[in-house]
């Protein structure tokens, strides 16, 4: 029989990681942010001094990931984001890092999978899909606050800059590209709180259950 699986797609620091640990912790369920797959590919990479444009390299380095030892904290620098935009457009490097997502997705008690393509590729059968978006102006200031937040210095138009590029990246790819599925759930966070969106995303998983 298969898991329950939520997939939770959208463009950078659009507010679906905060949404789909909530869910995750709310319903019982694992959670992985694939995100920090292809992150941790691209770190992989640049620490060992490799080219980030060698697919046979990299969907090498993506097939020996460990999704048990994925550490947020090193893998979220800004400098890691853009080079895991970088690999993630090789066909190769998707196949081995979405083979491990199912695998993930397929383990009990289910999961909420969250990233670019969990709706359209990885988990086209999940229980219930949702696209979380918001203006690039408003995801840069979120991202923006959470540095400064955090002690760091930032500069928001660069920010606003890097995630437009990003989104470019993401979205005009040949593979797997960024897309809402033809079922998912819109959720527009751009004047909605994230505790507003958890609310509206509950009320629609209930209903789906
Ligand atoms: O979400 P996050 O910013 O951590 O993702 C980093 C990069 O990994 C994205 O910009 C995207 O290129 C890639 N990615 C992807 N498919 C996913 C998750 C992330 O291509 N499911």
């Amino acid at each position: 029989t298969s898991q329950t699986v939520i997939a939770v797609d959208g463009p950078a620091a659009a507010g679906k990681g905060t949404l789909s640990r909530q869910l995750a912790s709310h319903y019982g369920l694992n959670h992985l942010d694939t995100g920090l797959t292809y992150r941790a590919t691209a770190k992989a990479l640049l620490d060992r001094g490799l080219p980030l444009d060698d697919e046979e390299l990299a969907a090498d380095v993506a097939l020996g990931l460990d999704l048990g030892h994925l550490d947020r904290a090193v893998l979220s620098a800004h400098e890691i984001g853009e080079a895991a935009s970088k690999v993630a457009v090789m066909p190769k490097v998707r196949r081995a890092l979405v083979e491990a997502q199912r695998a993930f997705a397929a383990t009990a008690p289910g999961a909420v999978l969250d990233g670019r393509d969990i709706g359209t590729v990885v988990c086209p059968q999940a229980l219930i899909k949702f696209y979380v978006t918001a203006s690039p102006e408003v995801r840069a200031r979120r991202r923006h606050d959470e540095i400064r937040a955090s002690g760091a210095s930032s500069d928001l138009e660069g920010i606003l800059a890097d995630i437009v590029k990003r989104d470019a990246r993401d979205s005009e790819r040949a593979d797997s590209p960024l897309r809402p599925a033809a079922d998912a759930h819109l959720l527009d966070t751009t004047k909605m709180s994230i505790e507003t969106a958890f609310e509206a995303a509950r009320i629609l998983v209930d209903a789906a259950l």
